[in-house]
């Protein structure tokens, strides 16, 4: 499927059909694919708890509003912030090093950028929250699409309980729950898409109240 075809036909299918199992091989591609998101200084400020059993799936929903898709799709995938991703500052900075993004002499250049990068999370936990919830959403995006191309449904939620959500999955205190998606094939869904804003009432050019008026025959091309 070509890209724009992916986007504009990806739904937030809300019936999912109970009998299809997402196999390990769609997961892993699925979850490679989703991993490629970007994120600030590729540090992946994320972890994703893949939920499959059947009793666990079960304790999510009850977690997640009573939201039947938790317990109908195949998967329910709990894309967490990480408050803590800053520890691998290491880690990253010397690769960023090694693949030569530092210029010449870039390993001299590690534990400066290291310090740096640990210390702006580190040291401002609104924005370790921020960059977390950024680069989650960012990946749940990613897998959506990717979902969509391979001929799966997703649906993203926030009509969760956080706390009940952190207990039921087990996360330590530095993860987050920041949005769950149920992934499986589609049930009988046959809603359709809600409109969108027109983009006159949320593009701007230049300066906030400019409007955006394209200059061309569709709207497209
Ligand atoms: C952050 C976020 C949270 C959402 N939470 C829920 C949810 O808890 N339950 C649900 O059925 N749909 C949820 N949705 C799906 C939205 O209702 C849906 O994306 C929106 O109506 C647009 O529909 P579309 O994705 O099919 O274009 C959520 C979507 C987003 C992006």
């Amino acid at each position: 499927m070509e890209t724009k075809e992916a986007i504009r036909t990806r739904r937030s299918v809300k019936v999912f059909d109970p009998n299809y199992k997402v196999s390990d091989a769609q997961l892993q591609e699925l979850l490679e694919l989703t991993t490629l998101a970007p994120s600030a200084w590729n540090f992946q400020h994320y972890q994703i708890i893949v939920v499959r059993d059947p009793e666990q799936k079960k304790r999510l929903r009850q977690a997640s509003l009573n939201q039947e898709k938790v317990e109908q799709a195949s998967v329910a995938i709990v894309i967490c912030g990480d408050l803590q991703a800053y520890k691998r500052a290491d880690r990253v900075a010397r690769e960023f090093a090694d693949k030569g993004f530092y210029g010449e002499n870039g390993a001299e250049k590690v534990e400066t950028q290291a310090g740096m990068m640990h210390d702006t999370y580190a040291n401002n936990p609104q924005k370790a929250y921020d960059e977390a919830l950024r680069s989650a959403s960012l990946a749940a995006m990613s897998l959506m699409i990717a979902a969509n191309d391979m001929g799966l449904a997703t649906c993203p939620m926030i009509g969760f309980d956080p706390e009940a959500v952190k207990k039921v999955t087990g996360l330590p205190e530095h993860l987050f729950p920041a949005i769950m998606i149920t992934l499986g094939a589609e049930g009988d869904f046959d809603l359709p898409r809600c409109d969108r804003l027109p983009l006159e009432e949320i593009v701007h050019v230049n300066h906030f109240g400019e409007a955006f008026r394209p200059n061309v025959e569709n709207g497209r091309n």
